[in-house]
């Protein structure tokens, strides 16, 4: 029998929105509402621990920037589809984020003044990635766990992992999670929940994130049937992944003057963003790499086989590296011997973002009428078909602040707790202890991971056309087929993290045909979807947003309008 636990609100992920949302109830509430904080690992190894270049906010619109440039950029940046109402409210509420932030004790940059320090990014016409050196995230994440823990009112479930959401017809009654070190099945009841559980970005082999990003929060919305997934098809790719293993090097290397040059030794982005160069935004820069390496201008990794690029710190010098990159010198160092203050780094583009996510309005209210959504894992419809550098850090703030405050309000208005779906908790304790744990067939799910990731990393990569794409979704329906007769090994409870990787590879399988499914479906180039059988933008039958639903087991498409508030698409060009 499933333990039964009860919060007032759950929120489900502790990185920067998860926080940011947890620190907003208790703050307001002063400490009165309840919390449940739901986390598959310990609550600061969360991914945004690895966010590095910075979070973006107009700090001085005296010196020049203003809250229309930063709506600008990010408008151009998405390639038209991002919704400019979102955009407006986004940038206007980013510098209380950051200023907030400040006030809770954040190690901001600053300068010999004392005045906050912002760096270029690409795709901003302004400097305004407000940073801690090269661990923004990080320090964001420690700051905000120090300020929650002045209040008492959260209960953490560490390494407690999520495995769905039990619904009261169209409404949330709770989740089902296992503990990690008891095995046990939890039923966790809550008046109102946040969805802040991150993206998907282990679907590629090559990615900058954790093992443990699989996008378990967006299947467990896209299984109620209520909830689409919208823009999942947009990928972003970061434009320098550390050669072999996919380690981020932040864009703040190029915003602070770093170059990308090809194996004659050319800045090739002259050809590609003359006026940008190193700071145009990130699907540009990735498709120019690629290119480059596939007409010969590459370089190729003995080790991993991989073509790769160049990037050039070394005339930066020492102070400025060591200074505002520091983790970029340790990272170079410790994993590849290399000193970036002498030596290039090898980079190419890697998987690094969705732009997609759990369909979500401007609030972060989703269909269901008591689940919000915050952070990577939602879709606002911020960021469109390409979001720009440190506009992620910042989201997680801001909507991890809206939701908090939606979802006390929500409680505080008296909402109560709805009646426990006993089916199915039972239904959910068959599936994982006598279906999933029992398997015993011949297919071995670290080796259908594998096939998956390599698979995606083919189909869904920076270019894409429609025969790619088909073979993945074959590929990817080959694998669902094969899951159901996968093995595992470990029969126990205790620390079973065999079950967890089995329904993390569910979960990933799932995702990939959403993905795929809404890429073939969009015959056309946009920002990070770019088709070499369709290379134009086509606005006239694609400027909207993709939903996949799920139903009856079935996936089905839709779409919806995007809202253009300000500017009509233009040519994009930098
Ligand atoms: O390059 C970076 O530091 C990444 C930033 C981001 O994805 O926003």
């Amino acid at each position: 029998m499933a333990v039964e636990r009860t919060h007032d609100i759950l929120i489900y992920g502790t990185g920067l929105a998860g926080l940011r949302a947890a620190v907003e109830i208790a703050r307001k509430s002063e400490g009165k509402v309840d919390i449940g904080l739901v986390s598959k690992v310990q609550l600061m190894r969360a991914h945004s621990g690895c966010a590095e270049g910075g979070t973006a906010g107009v700090l001085y619109p005296e010196e020049g920037d203003s809250f229309d440039l930063h709506a600008w950029d990010t408008v151009k940046g998405s390639d038209f589809l991002a919704d400019q109402d979102v955009i407006y409210r986004f940038v206007r509420q980013c510098p209380e984020e950051i200023l907030l932030l400040d006030h809770w004790g954040i190690p901001w940059s600053r300068d010999e003044d004392g005045k906050i320090q912002q760096r270029p990014f690409g795709g901003h016409s302004y400097p305004r990635a407000t940073m801690a050196a090269d661990k923004t995230g990080f320090m964001e994440m420690q700051t905000l766990y120090d300020t929650l823990i002045k209040w008492k009112n959260f209960t953490r479930y560490d390494e407690i992992f999520a495995t769905g959401f039990l619904m009261d017809g169209d409404r949330f009654a709770g989740m089902t999670a296992i503990d990690a070190f008891s095995g046990e099945l939890l039923a966790i009841r809550a008046k109102a929940l946040i969805i802040a559980s991150g993206g998907a970005g282990a679907i590629y082999a090559f990615t900058t994130y954790s093992h443990t990003v699989t996008g378990d929060g967006l299947v467990h919305a896209l299984r109620t049937g209520l909830i689409p997934l919208e823009d999942m098809e947009f990928i972003q790719f970061h434009p320098t992944g550390l050669i072999p293993s996919g380690i981020l090097m932040t864009e703040g290397c190029r915003g602070e003057g770093g170059y990308l040059r090809n194996s004659e030794g050319d800045r090739f982005l002259e050809k590609y963003a003359p006026e940008k160069m190193e700071l145009a935004p990130r699907d540009i820069i990735s498709r120019s790499e690629i290119t480059e390496i596939l007409e010969g201008r590459g370089i190729e990794d003995e080790a991993s086989g991989l073509g790769h690029v160049w990037l050039d710190l070394t005339h930066l010098g020492a102070e400025k590296i060591n200074k505002r990159l520091p983790l970029i010198r340790e990272v170079c160092m410790g994993f590849l011997g290399i000193d970036p203050i002498t030596n290039q780094i090898p980079v190419r583009p890697v998987g690094h973002y969705s732009m997609g996510g759990v369909e979500a309005d401007i609030n972060g209210r989703t269909r269901v009428e008591n689940i919000w959504a915050a952070g990577e894992v939602a879709c606002h419809s911020l960021h469109g078909a390409n979001r720009l550098g440190t506009n992620s850090t910042a989201e997680c703030l801001v909507w991890g602040g809206f939701t908090g405050q939606e979802a006390l309000g929500y409680v505080q208005n008296g909402a109560a707790l709805v009646p426990l779906p006993e089916e199915q908790v039972k239904a959910e304790e068959e599936r994982i202890y006598e279906d999933l744990m029992k398997r015993d067939g011949d297919e071995n799910p670290y080796e259908l991971r594998r096939e998956l990731r390599t698979a995606i990393t083919k189909h869904m990569g920076v270019y894409r056309t429609g025969e790619l794409m088909t073979e993945g979704l074959n590929k990817v329906k080959e694998l669902k087929e094969r899951f159901a007769r996968i093995h595992l090994k470990d029969p126990g409870r205790f620390y079973n993290t065999n079950l967890f990787h089995v329904l993390e590879l569910e979960n990933l399988i799932e995702l990939a045909e959403v993905m795929l499914v809404g890429g073939l479906a969009r015959e056309e180039s946009r920002g990070a979807h770019s088709r070499r059988d369709f290379t134009d933008r086509d606005d006239e039958n694609f400027l909207k947003h993709t939903l996949v639903w799920k139903k009856d087991d079935e996936l089905e498409l839709d779409y919806k309008p995007a809202t253009i508030t300000h500017w009509k698409p233009v040519e994009r060009k930098y």
